[in-house]
């Protein structure tokens, strides 16, 4: 096993925090959450790069982490070149648009679990309900808002990247558990549609808390000027063909969340 820190700096995160595992709580203290990534194939080296630190912020990270790896000895940190008149980090309107969509998925993942505590599917409003969650899910969270992701932004990069892979990957997972809910309904199980209901809204908060802290301005700052604006073309084509009214799918949240007596703020992450 390589000693320093130096080396460490060159491994994959996930090895390195295999090796010493106090790295992961004080990595959980500055928000960088590798522990629970799922990719982990990101060099050690790369972590600050990739979430972005203030540079005091990023040097006493450093200092600290080597201090665990090399307690006793003042190793030599990384430090990252920063443009030098670095605009304050602004989304690009395609990521804008994203992130936007993130706001209305979310809002439907908060309701979840009232819908879930109080389901009896032998109602039939409540199959009607989560018939019309499925709906929301495949159409707008799946057709539209993932769509977008998979057949343009994520085109701009290597389809080889771990990231990408791990959000596809998640992607499909979600489409899983609609079928399953779907399928519940179906049978009239509670508990299959009760469980699948509650996976997907912890999946889909998740995978989005990832998108919108780390993947998107990641991804953001590699992309020019000229392909954000084909991008966002594109992004409107892909609207101008969705056949559903969006703001139908989205009133069906905003429904949901007055029969709940749930306050849209309260979905805010
Ligand atoms: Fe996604
Ligand atoms: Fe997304």
């Amino acid at each position: 096993m390589e000693t320093t820190f130096e080396q460490q700096l060159e491994r994959p995160v996930k090895s390195v925090l295999a090796d010493f595992p106090a790295l992961g709580a004080l990595l959980g203290e500055f928000r960088i959450g590798c522990v629970d990534c799922g990719v982990g194939s990101c060099k050690f080296k790369e972590i600050e790069d990739i979430h972005r630190l203030a540079p005091e912020a990023e040097r006493d990270l450093w200092t600290r982490l080597a201090r665990i790896i090399e307690p006793g000895r003042t190793a030599q940190l990384p430090v990252r070149e920063r443009a030098p008149a670095a605009p304050a980090a602004s989304a690009s309107p395609p990521i804008r648009q994203l992130v936007a969509e993130h706001r209305w998925i979310l809002r439907w993942a908060a309701v979840i679990p009232r819908l879930a505590a109080e389901l009896d599917l032998n109602r039939e409003e409540d199959r009607r309900t989560v018939l019309a969650g499925v709906d929301f899910i495949r159409h707008y969270a799946d057709r539209r808002h993932h769509g977008k992701e998979e057949d343009i932004l994520f085109r701009y990069f290597d389809s080889g990247l771990d990231v990408l892979q791990a959000m596809l990957t998640d992607h499909v997972a979600g489409r899983e558990h609609v079928r399953a809910i779907e399928a519940g309904v179906a049978a009239r199980d509670d508990a299959a549609v009760r469980e699948h209901l509650l996976a997907y809204a912890v999946l889909i908060r998740e995978h989005i808390r990832k998108e919108d802290d780390i993947l998107f301005p990641w991804l953001d700052r590699q992309l020019l000027d000229s392909q954000v604006g084909q991008m966002y073309a594109q992004f409107l084509e892909a609207d101008r063909r969705f056949d559903r009214d969006p703001r139908q799918l989205e009133n069906f949240v905003a429904e949901l969340e007055a029969r709940f007596d749930a306050a849209p703020a309260a979905a805010a992450r």
